[in-house]
């Protein structure tokens, strides 16, 4: 039975030649292959994958140089996969392949989904450095438990191991954003019979972690799409949450610049260009962390922002008021009305022009 290992790397140039010579070590007598999946990392992780690949002939490896992101590498290197099982580990030596035989034995046993977790042996976590991450993990896990209905002691691992057919079944059905692939994994395999199996998360040695705060909130989100039946995505959730804060910036400007002895016009124009900046900024930060602008980018991404803003409020404010004269003067009516128009069109027209890959603010190398 062949074995596919499926790794996803970003900056990983300087670890993928042990991470083959961890899973040889490991998986003697087994047949397996490697495949890694690269956002055509700047480090050139790609053609070290390469060089590896003209010494083994079991290694392959998807570049790719349009798409972006955790989730959906994995879901590209299942797809690409040859074995009946695959396993899905980091590639930066955090973890421990001496891990997956006992995982294959559990498969071989009849459990779909084994997978490592950081929290079962009970010793420290070596690889969780700051302490807010290691409490960030604690209530992220109880949350997704309460949310799942399973009791694991890591739902958010990125070690994990199931069959193939299994894992090609889900994805249509997963997200393809985010980080949390095993999250969603188990969303959508809430019966498949899970074993856990302890392991010790160790230290990074090279490169640096790419998961940060922004990942409770992008799990969150995913967790309120989730609960409307996928109708509203994950990343307008996002983006309507960011607003949310954005309008509470938005009076808190409004009111301070008041109290400031401003006119109202002048007031409400500082607090409208603030939580432009605000919404812009957050939505660069939270909503589209994996096509965050960077440098000239993000001042060129925060003018068309505005721009496209100004014709959204345009429409919100005329599709308000045709609202307002046809239901009889009802305000909240029509403001709700106009913000719905706004909110869709500056989501939509910003998916499509500001980040990501149709974005006209495209990348130089
Ligand atoms: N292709 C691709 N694209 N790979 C990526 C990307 C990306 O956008 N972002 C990260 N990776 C790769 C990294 O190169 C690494 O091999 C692996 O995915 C995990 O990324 P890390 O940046 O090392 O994540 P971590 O160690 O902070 O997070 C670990 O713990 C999380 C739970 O706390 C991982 O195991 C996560 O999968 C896990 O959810
Ligand atoms: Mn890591």
């Amino acid at each position: 039975m062949l074995i596919s290992i499926i790794v996803p790397t970003y900056n990983e140039a300087g670890n993928v030649s042990s991470i083959h010579a961890g899973l040889e070590a490991a998986l003697l007598g087994e047949t397996w292959e490697l495949i890694v999946v690269d956002d055509d990392s700047p480090d050139g992780t790609a053609d070290a994958v390469r060089k590896l690949a003209g010494q083994y002939g079991n290694v392959r490896c998807i570049q790719r140089l349009q798409e972006r992101g955790l989730c959906s590498a994995v879901q590209w290197g299942v797809q690409a996969a040859h074995g009946d099982i695959v396993v899905v580990m980091d590639g930066d030596l955090q973890h421990d392949p001496d891990l997956i035989p006992p995982m294959l034995r559990e498969l071989r046993n009849g459990c779909d989904i084994a997978s490592g977790s950081r929290f079962l042996s009970g010793r420290p976590i070596e690889g969780l450095t700051s302490n807010l991450r290691n409490r960030l993990s604690v209530y992220g896990n109880k949350l997704i438990n309460l949310y799942l209905g399973v009791q694991l002691t890591d739902p958010l691992t990125g070690f994990f191991a199931t069959s193939r057919i299994l894992f090609l079944r889900s994805i249509p059905r997963m997200q393809a954003d985010g980080f949390k692939i095993f999250f969603d994994l188990i969303y959508h395999n809430r019966r498949a019979a899970i074993k856990e199996l302890p392991f010790d998360f160790r230290a990074r040695k090279h490169g640096e972690s790419k998961l940060q705060l922004n990942v409770l909130w992008l799990l969150l989100c995913d967790m309120i799409s989730k609960l409307s039946g996928s109708l509203i995505p994950p990343r307008l959730v996002s983006f309507v949450g960011v607003g949310l804060i954005g309008s509470t910036v938005h009076f808190s400007f409004l009111y301070a610049s008041l109290a400031a002895g401003a006119v109202f016009w002048l007031a409400q124009t500082i607090a409208t260009v603030t939580a432009m900046v605000f919404n812009f900024t957050f939505n660069n930060i939270l909503t589209y962390s994996a096509d965050r602008l960077r440098g000239e980018r993000f001042y060129k991404g925060l003018l068309l922002y505005s721009f496209i803003a100004s014709f959204g409020i345009v429409a919100n404010v005329s599709s308000a008021q045709l609202t307002y004269d046809h239901f009889k003067a009802h305000t909240f009516l029509a403001a709700s009305v106009g913000i719905v128009i706004d909110v869709i069109w500056r989501f939509v027209v910003s998916n499509r022009l500001i980040w990501g890959q149709s974005s006209i603010l495209k990348r130089t190398r």
